[in-house]
């Protein structure tokens, strides 16, 4: 038994998965075996999550199937509204997706059943509620009134109707849906694995779901294409941007957007989501962002070989598409329910109990001293 440690868990293989995968030799992540960019490509964000969640890309029928399941779990019990209307306006929208997965805990008639058909169901029912809800904070905390969900529109499309009163044109819709395809699902990443974590103790997956968000919050993980914004925001103009990220890199700061664990030569979805980042930036006549993003791009690779992960054009792409920003993660778990699902599931199917090791270095043994004597 080794007791090297591997902070962060450097490098180690803790359990297989049939999920994902990033496949060096097409520089691409793949969900079951298809890569990213074709489903991108190809599809609409309801294929892939049904891929995610079942193996298989659907048919007609079974994605006909699939959308009207989500579509007829997309209402909120009124218990939900009457608490999102009470949440402190200046709640983090991380922290009432938070609170709205435990309170569907609450009421979830299945909560008891582990099985994977009705973690299924119960995944239906949060994948479908989750957008729901964070639009009706949306509006809430801006006094506005809530809209409720439209049955006729996709789930992208039914997301900016619900925060906005109105479907924007096709081409901003399927930049939407490509963020949320490309967010869906990374393997082993912090929040999956926080998932996973949780539920092999056989807790559920209402539980395991807060702590996935939890932890996707965090500016190391999902949080950080908020971070982005802020920073594009402090640069203000492309003119100040290359003195800036020099100043930050002599200041040794952590430059949100750029670096990941697995990916050390660029992660294979930043060139899909930069392209769409463009098409937004175009129809939204609005080129300021994206001439920030490059020479921020090109100091951190020639300086410090560091390069963007998919926060950095998908923090810009959210602002211009008009959502507040801490608004930003928020729509990264709504994909990613998706995908820590998957896991979910497949831990339960194969389940062991999490438990590393630790190293002690702390005081050896020692006798207690009475309390009149210490
Ligand atoms: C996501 O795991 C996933 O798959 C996550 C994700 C998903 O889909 O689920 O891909 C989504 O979380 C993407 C990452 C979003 N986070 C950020 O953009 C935050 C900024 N990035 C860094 O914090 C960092 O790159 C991490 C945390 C993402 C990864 O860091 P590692 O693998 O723990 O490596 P490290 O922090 O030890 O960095 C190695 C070196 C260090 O320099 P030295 O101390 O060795 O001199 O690279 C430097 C770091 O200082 N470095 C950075 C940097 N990232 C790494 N320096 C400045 N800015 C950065 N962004």
């Amino acid at each position: 038994m080794s007791d090297e440690i591997k902070k962060g868990l450097l490098g180690i293989v803790v359990d297989e998965t049939e999920v994902s995968k990033v496949m060096p030799e097409i520089n691409s992540l793949t969900y079951r075996g298809y890569a990213a960019q074709d489903l991108c490509a190809k599809c609409k964000f309801e294929e892939v999550a049904y891929l995610i969640l079942n193996g298989e890309l659907p048919n007609k029928n079974q994605l006909k199937k699939f959308e009207n399941q989500e579509r007829k779990e997309r209402k909120l019990s009124n218990t939900i509204i009457q608490d999102i209307k009470r949440f402190p306006k200046t709640a983090h929208p991380m922290d009432v997706a938070r609170t709205a997965v435990s309170i569907m805990g609450l009421e979830d008639k299945e909560t008891k059943d582990n099985s994977t058909e009705a973690n299924m169901r119960k995944v239906m029912r949060i994948f479908a509620k989750m957008p729901v809800a964070l639009a009706a904070f949306y509006r809430a905390r801006k006094g506005k009134k809530i809209i409720s969900p439209k049955k006729n529109l996709s789930f992208s499309e039914n997301f900016f109707y619900m925060c906005f009163g109105k479907v924007p044109n096709k081409e901003i819709v399927k930049a939407f849906d490509v963020s949320l395809i490309l967010y869906a699902e990374h393997s082993f990443n912090v929040s999956t694995f926080t998932a996973r974590t949780i539920t092999s103790s056989l807790s559920d997956i209402h539980g395991a779901i807060t702590g996935a968000i939890a932890s996707l919050k965090g500016p190391l993980h999902g949080g950080a294409n908020e971070e982005v914004m802020h920073m594009m925001k402090k640069i203000k103009k492309p003119e100040n941007a290359f003195k800036w990220i020099n100043k930050a890199l002599d200041n040794k700061d952590v430059v949100m957007g750029f670096g990941h664990r697995v990916y050390k030569s660029g992660d294979s979805r930043v060139p899909t989501m930069r392209e769409y980042f463009g098409k937004v930036a175009k129809l939204k006549k609005d080129k300021k962002f994206e001439k920030i993003y490059d020479i921020v791009e090109k100091v951190m690779i020639e300086r410090k070989n560091i390069h963007p992960n998919v926060d950095y054009p998908t923090g810009p792409t959210y602002h211009l598409m008009g959502f507040d920003t801490d608004f930003f993660t928020p729509i990264f778990v709504i994909s990613r329910i998706t995908g820590w699902s998957a896991h979910i599931i497949e831990q339960y199917a194969a389940n062991k109990l999490i438990r590393p090791l630790a190293k002690y270095k702390g005081n050896q043994h020692r006798k207690v001293v009475q309390l009149n004597q210490r």
